[in-house]
């Protein structure tokens, strides 16, 4: 069958089910986002296991959001989670989320072997029509598309969001010279009617964010380790000189020290026209820290203790 989307002049959004594969903290974000906006939602992870947790991801962050929305009114607040979370149907099985999916956005591990077994999978059940994303912050988006039609590649982008999704309000939608412009601006329309703003660029790596922002990273680290300022000074100043929300090492804890060296790593060393660019060298703090086990929040000590 063909999915449907339902046309309005300029708005054009799918209408389809959003189906999300892959419950870690950004799929759980993006799943909740588009269910808070009224679309229905089937998250799909390994096991029942996963997805408990990519709930629990989820609820926390309603929570917040619904005491903002509601500040006065707890039964509100209830009203509000619970709504939201009675869109998102939990699932194991890809191939059967999929089935009436208007958009799949993928946001599994960062291994393009994984990623392009995935899709052409999804590529089989999936209908015709339906726009197939994925949320890959580092690897090509016409690699992940190889084992696809050429059909299927004329829908095929990256929609890549950012954390925490429920707060952050760009998402960049990456267009191969494969995609049609039709299904760019199916997921223009699609990222706008869930309260995002898009920017669109071409696949090209780190795209627009993580182009700037990794350089500017593993700038701040070079810093430390030729002992110019203490982490702590480096953040205030980034903050205060540059109005940066968090500075780099607090946002290097935040996002993961392994995903920034895995990021870094990966262009200096396989390619896409990066291979041996010195502004994605290794950094040997970096690499001690990930080497120790020291990941950043998530493990309760990065460059700073937690
Ligand atoms: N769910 C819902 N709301 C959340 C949230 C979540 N998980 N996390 C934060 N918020 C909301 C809070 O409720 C609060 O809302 P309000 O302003 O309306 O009251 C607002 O965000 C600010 O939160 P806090 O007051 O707790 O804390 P901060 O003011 O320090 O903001 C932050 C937290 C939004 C994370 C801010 O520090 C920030 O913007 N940091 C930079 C984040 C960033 O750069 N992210 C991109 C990382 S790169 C990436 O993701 C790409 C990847 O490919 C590597």
């Amino acid at each position: 069958q063909r999915a449907a989307f339902s046309s309005s002049g300029a708005a054009r959004a799918v209408s389809g089910r959003i189906a999300v594969i892959g419950g870690g903290q950004m799929g759980s974000g993006i799943a909740q986002v588009a269910a808070t906006h009224k679309h229905d939602v089937t998250l799909v992870d390994v096991s029942q296991e996963a997805l408990e947790r990519g709930r629990g991801y989820m609820a926390k962050s309603l929570k917040r959001v619904a005491k903002k929305q509601f500040p006065e009114d707890a039964q509100a607040q209830g009203r509000f989670v619970d709504e939201v979370l009675g869109r998102v149907s939990l699932s194991t099985s890809p191939a059967a989320a999929v089935g009436d999916a208007g958009l799949v956005i993928e946001a599994v591990v960062e291994n393009i072997k994984v990623k392009q077994e995935l899709f052409a999978g999804l590529a089989a059940a999936a209908p015709e029509g339906a726009i197939l994303a994925s949320n890959t912050s580092s690897l090509p988006i016409a690699r992940i598309a190889e084992p696809l039609s050429a059909e299927r590649k004329r829908r095929f982008l990256g929609l890549h969001f950012f954390n925490p999704v429920p707060q952050m309000k760009l998402v960049e939608v990456v267009r191969t010279d494969a995609a049609d412009q039709q299904a760019v601006d199916d997921a223009v329309a699609f990222v706008k009617g869930i309260g995002k703003v898009p920017a669109v660029c071409k696949d090209t790596p780190g795209f627009i964010v993580n182009r700037l922002l990794l350089p500017y990273m593993m700038e701040a680290i070079r810093l430390l380790e030729r002992d110019v300022a203490s982490a702590q000074d480096i953040d205030t100043a980034m903050k205060l000189g540059a109005g940066y929300p968090m500075g780099p090492f607090q946002l290097c804890d935040y996002v993961g020290l392994d995903t920034i060296k895995f990021i870094v790593d990966g262009w200096h060393k396989e390619g896409q026209g990066l291979v041996g660019d010195k502004l994605f060298a290794p950094s040997a703090k970096l690499d001690e820290l990930v080497a120790k086990g020291h990941l950043g929040v998530k493990t309760g000590k990065g460059f700073y203790e937690y």
